[in-house]
């Protein structure tokens, strides 16, 4: 495991000593027939479980094809996500005088319905994506009995399947729509430069999961933050400029991902420790975010910080995180739009915070709230 800011930047920014190539594949020892299943799942690495030279190209492509700053995500995507937004509150306001779980009618439902609405998912098939998604995180980080192991190695391969059928049917209908899918697979470069039909669907695989586990965990984590401590709630109710501050300083103060892994590929000597080269390393992100000869004061949620853009929330370096800035918008328009629409939300009385067991993904149980809206 590495610990230290420092440290865990130079693994993150070092691809050639510290490998992404067994990056998506589980933490522990998967029982021989659980392993079987994953072994049929043919699908090339890309951007996530890739190296140099191919990390370089399909990172190109997707770069290309995905919106990845600020103002192009919000041009392109902030419709959507209002959109969406807007119609996860509207739900919530008609719930008023009821306790309802932002988790699973909020936070865990916007980022599925984003991603699925960028690649073109039909909708009749997102309950399954939702499971398959949840499954693929529960198999890699989680520690599942073998029977379970089976279970969930089962709908990975399901789920692979899935994606090659989506890209298909796109190929069949001409791929010249707006949808991710679609474009990925008009990607030219250069002269030759394309993407096979098999690394679209690879990125559908990667994206369908990438887009919504993660970005679900920080709107979490944000309304958490923000209702845990009642004058945190009512400065935001009075003044929404301060949401992308607050944001920022939830990504630093407890990441979505809160470890990340890599294998080494020689021997690597940090402090006075040596890590044998073939090492799968633990980088704890969030571990990296409290370090204090990085940060003043770690361990207070400060949202005024001077220095929260050093976090590692979305890595650093090669695998920088694609999504950043549309996470960073989907949780700002929620936050905006809840303090707007419901300023009298508050936890639940009973509540007692409980997070999913798993070493990567750290991801609220439930977040149950009062939706009380009159009065304000
Ligand atoms: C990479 C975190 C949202 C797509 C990463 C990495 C981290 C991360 C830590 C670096 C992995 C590495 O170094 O190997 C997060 C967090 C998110 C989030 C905390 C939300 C709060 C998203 C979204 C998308 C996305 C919304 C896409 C829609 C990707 C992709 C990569 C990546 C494709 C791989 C990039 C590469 O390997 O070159 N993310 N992510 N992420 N993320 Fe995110």
């Amino acid at each position: 495991m590495i610990t230290q800011h420092a440290d865990v930047r130079n693994a993150l920014g070092d691809n050639e000593a510290f490998s992404n190539a067994l990056t998506l594949l589980p933490i522990y020892e998967m029982c021989p027939e659980a392993l079987s299943i994953v072994m049929e799942i043919d699908a090339p690495p890309t951007t996530a479980a890739a190296d140099a030279p191919t990390h370089t190209r399909t990172r190109r492509a997707l770069r290309a094809t995905f919106p990845n700053t600020s103002a192009r995500v919000n041009e392109q995507f902030g419709v959507i996500v209002r959109r969406r937004v807007d119609e996860l509150v509207s739900r919530l306001v008609a719930r008023r005088g009821t306790v309802v779980d932002l988790v699973s009618d909020f936070a865990a439902e916007l980022p599925l319905l984003v991603i699925v609405d960028l690649l073109g998912v039909p909708p009749e098939d997102v309950p399954s994506i939702k499971r398959w998604s949840d499954g693929q995180i529960a198999l890699i980080w989680g520690q599942p009995e073998p029977e379970e192991q089976v279970r969930l190695a089962r709908g990975l391969l399901d789920f692979w399947r899935y994606c090659q059928k989506l890209v298909s049917l796109r190929v069949q209908e001409g791929g010249s729509g707006d949808d991710f899918i679609s474009k990925a697979l008009r990607y030219r470069a250069g002269d030759d430069e394309i993407l096979t039909e098999n690394e679209v669907a690879s990125f559908a695989f990667n994206l369908l999961v990438a887009g919504h586990e993660t970005t679900s965990g920080l709107i979490a984590h944000s309304l958490d933050n923000a209702l845990s401590v009642s004058t945190r709630w009512e400065r935001l109710v009075e003044n929404p400029a301060g949401v992308p501050a607050f944001v920022e300083e939830t990504l630093r103060f407890g990441p979505a991902i809160d470890g990340w892994l890599r294998l080494t590929t020689r021997d690597v000597t940090i402090g006075e420790t040596t890590i044998p080269a073939g090492s799968r390393c633990l980088l704890l992100l969030g571990a990296a975010n409290r370090d204090s000869a990085t940060f003043a004061h770690p361990d207070v949620f400060d949202p005024n910080r001077a220095d929260v853009r050093d976090h590692l929330a979305f890595g650093y370096g090669p695998h920088f995180c694609i999504g950043a800035a549309l996470a960073r918008l989907e949780a700002q328009v929620s936050l905006t739009s809840l303090t707007a629409a419901v300023p009298g939300l508050r936890l639940a009385p009973e509540h007692l915070t409980s997070f999913k067991p798993n070493v990567g993904f750290r991801a609220h149980n439930a977040l149950p709230v009062f939706v009380e809206t009159f009065g304000q």
